[in-house]
């Protein structure tokens, strides 16, 4: 994610641009830039690092200006620089373009630009070849420019330029990204969200996908890509500026949860062939010989990224018939791990890409000669920059301490790794691959149908009467147990309720005797293949008056009458499930931590990246 904003009118529209990409820095914040319109120039200045660090170089280095665009970046195509910080301009300096998204035919779109046109690439980035296309296509008309290379991009992006051949005018084009056009009254506005204006205007038009806008101090237009011009309605904010930076939620972890879907669609986006029904990882640079020569893999993370690692060894072991350990980095590091140059491969797991254990068990491993592939949602960290290999996630900042969208997107990633390593090493029929991959497809329509406003009220309910005690446990078997890990550390971390996980299996090895009337105990029995053996662990807790609560595969309603509570998922493979049976969980720990007062997104006593051991 990335955050736009741009103005036209008669104001400064350096302080305006400044603070709106302040507002918009939950988006994205490893660097940040400004176009500004300077007669029949345009004026760039832009950095890695923080909108703050660009303002103290820049503020009083520019004369008043009354038109720009601004951008905060997160990276997904090349690393926090400089020169790969938005705003990007044309080889002849009269366009500028910002963008939020990803291009994913830029590659060629930037060897047509470069070898058959002649234009000069400066930076790494997917968004630069937007503005050589606009100056290749311009004829007269931004906007018509701009809806050329709509047409000829491909990817998801809310895009916005201006050009020094029409002082005044901001262009700009959504699809798959959020993009809102401001009104004011003799001036005017782009965001990526109200967030940016709300201190300007509460009025504005809302992008659809498809749709173009050309703005000026004066006028608003609204068309399509045939050109036809669209009356839109205006839509008026209600939210106050803290609200909305939260997209009108209460808490970053709730907005951070509702944004799983796109999170993973972003995850999956050119990486699944749902046609040719393989995976696409040609952003890795193992030799597949080197894959096929492995002989075992270690997993290695913190927390919940540890949790994720545990759904990837059922995936690799299942898919790629190659054994998987995995283990907490704090662990790893000082066990004199066996790691044996080509026949292992480590793969570390982390959404900050800085947590220090996981980042040493990085440097062991490399130090005896151990490839380690880095799954990471921070373009450019430490973690990105010392493994061999990097396969991001695209989750977008995760700011809520409690990791959600980043676990969701770490369980695609590994499943994408499984998959791309059961075809390479032709441990999975062809046909078995195509419908995991189009299940994968499926899952972001899945994600959107749990979090339905219904389904949501069924789990505060029964959050709330959680929330009443000091002990609650998590069982599963199988996947399942590697998400009542999760379960329980979400319930732990947040509402500060007391939760263990355990192998339902493991029940009757100790932990029954904690059975006591009423507790809460919640069960996942979402794995048809053991679905029998894991009721009759809720028989046990039934037995002994502990109050279940189930999540469990629709159409299961002889279990939903045998427990307290239940929370159906929709049909899907018990491979996949932990994808969808984390949600209801991350929901039921969110609604239980509201209720118990606590500090949601802060929780006491932590920190979103561990740095330090
Ligand atoms: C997750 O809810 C926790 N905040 C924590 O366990 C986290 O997953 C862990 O610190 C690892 O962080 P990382 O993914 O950035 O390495």
């Amino acid at each position: 994610m990335c955050g736009i904003v741009g103005y036209t009118g008669p104001r400064e529209a350096f302080d305006i641009l400044i603070e709106g990409l302040k507002k918009l820095e939950y988006r994205g914040y490893d660097s940040a830039g400004l176009a500004l319109q300077d007669g029949d120039r345009i004026r760039v200045v832009k950095a890695a690092g923080s909108i703050a660090a660009l303002e103290k170089r820049v503020r009083g280095q520019i004369k008043p200006l009354q038109v720009g665009l601004g951008h905060t970046r997160w990276a997904t195509h090349g690393r926090p620089t400089d020169e790969n910080a938005h705003p990007h301009l044309s080889c002849c300096g009269n366009f500028a373009v910002v963008h939020n998204g990803i291009i994913e035919n830029y590659s060629a779109l930037r060897d047509w630009l470069r070898d058959e046109k002649g234009h000069v690439f400066r930076s790494e980035t997917d968004t630069e070849v937007l503005a050589h296309l606009l100056e290749e296509f311009y004829a007269g008309d931004l906007l018509e420019a701009l809806r050329r290379t709509a047409e000829i991009v491909e990817g998801s992006y809310a895009m916005a330029a201006l050009s020094a051949h029409e002082p005044g005018r901001l262009v700009c084009a959504r699809k798959d990204s959020p993009l809102i056009i401001g009104l004011g009254e003799g001036e005017n506005y782009i965001a990526s969200d109200i967030t940016a204006l709300l201190s300007h205007t509460r009025r504005a038009y809302i992008l659809e996908d498809g749709e173009f806008a050309s703005v000026t101090a004066e006028e608003v237009k609204i068309s399509r890509a045939g050109g036809e011009i669209l009356q839109k309605e205006v839509f008026t904010v209600k939210w106050d500026a803290v609200a909305a930076e939260k997209g009108g939620y209460n808490h970053f972890m709730l907005k951070e949860i509702m944004e799983q879907p796109t999170a993973v669609r972003e995850t999956l986006r050119q990486r699944i062939d749902t046609a040719a029904g393989r995976v696409n990882l040609n952003e890795l640079n193992f030799a597949p010989e080197e894959l096929c020569a492995l002989e075992k893999i270690y997993i290695i993370a913190c927390g919940t990224a540890y949790h994720a690692g545990l759904v990837g060894k059922y995936a690799i072991e299942k898919l790629a018939g190659l054994p998987v350990e995995v283990d907490l980095a704090s662990e790893f590091r000082y066990r004199e791990p066996i790691l044996l140059k080509q026949k292992h491969l480590v793969i570390t797991v982390s959404q900050s890409g800085e947590t220090a254990d996981t980042l040493a068990a990085l440097r062991l491993a490399r130090r005896k000669g151990v490839r380690v592939l880095a799954v990471t949602n921070v373009v450019g960290s430490s973690v990105a920059r010392e493994a061999d290999e990097v396969l991001y996630t695209r989750a977008g900042p995760e700011i809520a301490v409690a990791s959600t969208k980043a676990y969701l997107t770490q369980l695609i990633a590994l499943y994408l790794v499984a998959l791309y390593l059961g075809d390479l090493r032709k441990a999975l029929p062809s046909e078995e691959a195509a419908r995991l991959v189009r299940d994968l497809d499926r899952l972001p329509g899945l994600l959107k149908q749990i979090l339905a406003e219904e389904r949501l009220s069924e789990l505060r309910a029964y959050a709330d009467r959680l929330a009443r005690w000091e002990n609650a446990f998590f069982l599963g078997r199988n996947l399942d147990y590697a998400v009542a890990m999760e379960g329980s550390l979400k319930l732990k971390e947040i509402s500060y309720i007391h939760a263990e996980a355990y192998a339902a299996g493991e029940l009757k090895h100790g932990p029954l005797a904690l059975i006591t009337e009423g507790i809460p105990v919640i069960v996942l029995a979402t794995q048809e293949s053991i679905l029998d053996k894991t009721l009759s662990n809720i028989q046990e807790v039934n037995a002994r008056g502990g109050a279940v609560f189930a999540v469990i595969p629709e159409g299961r309603g002889e279990i939903a009458r045998q427990v307290e509570g239940a929370f159906y998922l929709p049909p899907v493979k018990d491979l996949l499930a932990p994808v969808l049976s984390a949600v209801p969980l991350q929901l039921i720990a969110y609604y239980a931590a509201v209720a118990r007062g606590c500090s949601v997104d802060k929780p006491r006593n932590l920190a979103k990246s561990v740095t330090v051991e």
